[in-house]
C-alpha cells in the first residue's frame, strides 16, 4: 500500500516532531491527543522550528506552511481514514496496550501501527492485537527535526514488507534507518540510558556537581550535551521508565535504576518540560 497519509498519536515533543517532519516531508498528516492543552503546545512548537528552518533555509515557506496546517484532533476517531499510523503517547505499558486494542478495531487491517517506544517491547504491543505482523518500531530522537536517526525495530512477528515500509517512509522523511530486534531498549537506549543513570549515581554519590558531570562529558567525550543537561532535555520520566524495563526484562542489577532518579521524578522534577530537573528553567 502507498503510504499517503500518516496519523502521529501523541501531541508531546516527539509526536509533534514526527508530525512536522511528516508533513514537510509530503505527507497527509493527522495528530491526535486527548490533551487540548498539549496540542496547543505542539502547534506553538511547530511554528517555532519551523520558522526557525525557514529563516535557516532548511525548509521552504510551503514545507513550513504544510506544517503549521496539521489538522488536530482529540480524538482516535479521526485517524481511522490513515495509511500509517506514528504512535508516540506516553511511555505507559498499559496505555499503550490499551490504545493498540483500540487501534487494532479502528484501523483498515492492513494499516502498519509503528511505535515510537523508547523500550516497550514491539512483540508485546503486537500480541495484544490482530495484526502483529504489521506492528513494528520507529523510534526517533529528539529533537526529531534535527535528528538523522530513525531506529527501525522488528518484533517477533513483524513481516518483512512491514520493515521495509517503515524504512522506506523514514528516508522519506530524510532520516538514516538502522533495523535492529525487539530487546529491551533496543540498541539506542539500551546504551544512552544506562550512562545517564551512572551520571545520576555520580552526582547522589557526590563524585562532581551536576554541571561538573556534563562539563566531563562534553569536553571529555565531545557529547553535543552533558548527561544530566540531556536527561532533563529527554524527561526523567522517560529515563526512568527506560530503565525500570532494562532492569526488570533484562534481570541484571547493573540497570537498577539511580534511586535519585526515582526521587525526583517522584517530586514531579521531570526536567525542562516541568521547569526543574537537574537545572531549574523557571528563572530563564
Ligand atoms: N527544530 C528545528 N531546528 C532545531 C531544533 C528544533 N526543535 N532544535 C535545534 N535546532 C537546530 C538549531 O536551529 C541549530 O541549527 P543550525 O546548526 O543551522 O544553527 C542546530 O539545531 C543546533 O541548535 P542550537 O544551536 O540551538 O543548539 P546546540 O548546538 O546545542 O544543538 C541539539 C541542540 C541539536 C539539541 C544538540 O545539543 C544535540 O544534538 N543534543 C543531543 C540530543 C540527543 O542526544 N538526542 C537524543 C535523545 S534520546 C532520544 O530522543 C530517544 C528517547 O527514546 C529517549
Amino acid at each position: 500500500m502507498e503510504i499517503k497519509h500518516i496519523a502521529v498519536i501523541g501531541a508531546g515533543a516527539m509526536g509533534n516532531g514526527i508530525a512536522q517532519v511528516a508533513a514537510t516531508s509530503g505527507y497527509r498528516v493527522t495528530l491526535m491527543d486527548v490533551v487540548p492543552a498539549q496540542i496547543e503546545k505542539a502547534r506553538a512548537a511547530i511554528l517555532q522550528s519551523t520558522t526557525r528552518m525557514v529563516e535557516k533555509g532548511k525548509l521552504t515557506p510551503d514545507q513550513a506552511a504544510a506544517a503549521q496546517a496539521i489538522p488536530t484532533t482529540p480524538s482516535l476517531a479521526d485517524t481511522r481514514e490513515a495509511d500509517l499510523v506514528i504512535e508516540a503517547a506516553t511511555e505507559n505499558v498499559e496505555l499503550k496496550l490499551g490504545l493498540y486494542r483500540e487501534l487494532d478495531k479502528l484501523m483498515r487491517p492492513e494499516v502498519i501501527i509503528a511505535s515510537n517506544t523508547s523500550s516497550i517491547s514491539l512483540t508485546r504491543l503486537g500480541g495484544v492485537t490482530r495484526r502483529a505482523e504489521f506492528i513494528v518500531g520507529m523510534h526517533f530522537f529528539n529533537p526529531v527535526p534535527v535528528m538523522s536517526l530513525l531506529e527501525v525495530v522488528r518484533g517477533l512477528a513483524t513481516s518483512e514488507s512491514s520493515v521495509a515500509t517503515a524504512v522506506e517512509v523514514g528516508r522519506r522523511m530524510g532520516k538514516t534507518p538502522v533495523v535492529v530486534k525487539d530487546s529491551p531498549g533496543f540498541v539506542s537506549n539500551r546504551i544512552l540510558c544506562p550512562m545517564i543513570n551512572e551520571a545520576v549515581y555520580a552526582l547522589d554519590e557526590g563524585v562532581a556537581s551536576v554541571v561538573d558531570i556534563d562539563t566531563v562529558m562534553k569536553l571529555g567525550m565531545n557529547h553535543p550535551m552533558g548527561p544530566l543537561t540531556l536527561a532533563d532535555f529527554v524527561g526523567l520520566d522517560v529515563m526512568l521508565a527506560v530503565m525500570e524495563v532494562l532492569h526488570r526484562d533484562l534481570g541484571d542489577d547493573k540497570y537498577r535504576p539511580a534511586p535519585l532518579l526515582r526521587r525526583m521524578v517522584d517530586a514531579g522534577f521531570l526536567g525542562k518540560k516541568s521547569g526543574r530537573g537537574f537545572y531549574d528553567y523557571r528563572k530563564a
